[in-house]
């Protein structure tokens, strides 16, 4: 896996985001499984907390594009500087990348299951079905 051409992606990225409110461009970039490279950047709104965060783009890129599962992922700020995922877009790629999904960090590559531990997610739902 090449990190350094998957942050190149997300510092590209994040040159196209819309933070005219934080004035915090974030660019966000994955890998599919099937090797797809995906971005995305934060675009804000006049009512602030409507804000899309760089994640979701990636996360709509990779529906957009033909689905599947993400498998690395970084994002960074306007200094190219690698930041971590909010709490929300934790959430958001344990959906679509699950624990074993690798993240670049400042701290090196950590796994999801360590950024998000004790996740809720699809597996949780199997309650629903067995409620009806
Ligand atoms: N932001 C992201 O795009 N992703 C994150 O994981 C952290 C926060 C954006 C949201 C907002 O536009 C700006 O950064 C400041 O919070």
């Amino acid at each position: 896996m090449d990190w350094s051409l998957l942050k190149a992606q997300a510092v590209a990225v994040a040159e196209r985001a819309y933070a005219p409110y934080s004035n915090f461009p974030v660019g966000a970039a994955a890998r599919a499984e099937d090797g797809r490279m995906l971005v995305g950047c934060n675009v804000e709104n006049a009512a602030y907390g409507v804000v899309l965060c760089a994640e979701c783009g990636v996360v709509s890129s990779l529906h957009a594009t033909g689905g599947g599962r993400l498998t690395h992922f970084v994002c960074v700020n306007r200094e190219a500087e690698v930041i971590m995922p909010c709490g929300r877009c934790r959430q958001l790629l344990f959906e679509h990348g699950g624990p074993d999904l690798l993240l670049m960090t400042g701290a090196g590559v950590r796994r999801m299951d360590e950024v998000l531990p004790d996740a809720f997610g699809p597996d949780d739902l199997i309650h629903v079905e067995e409620a009806r």
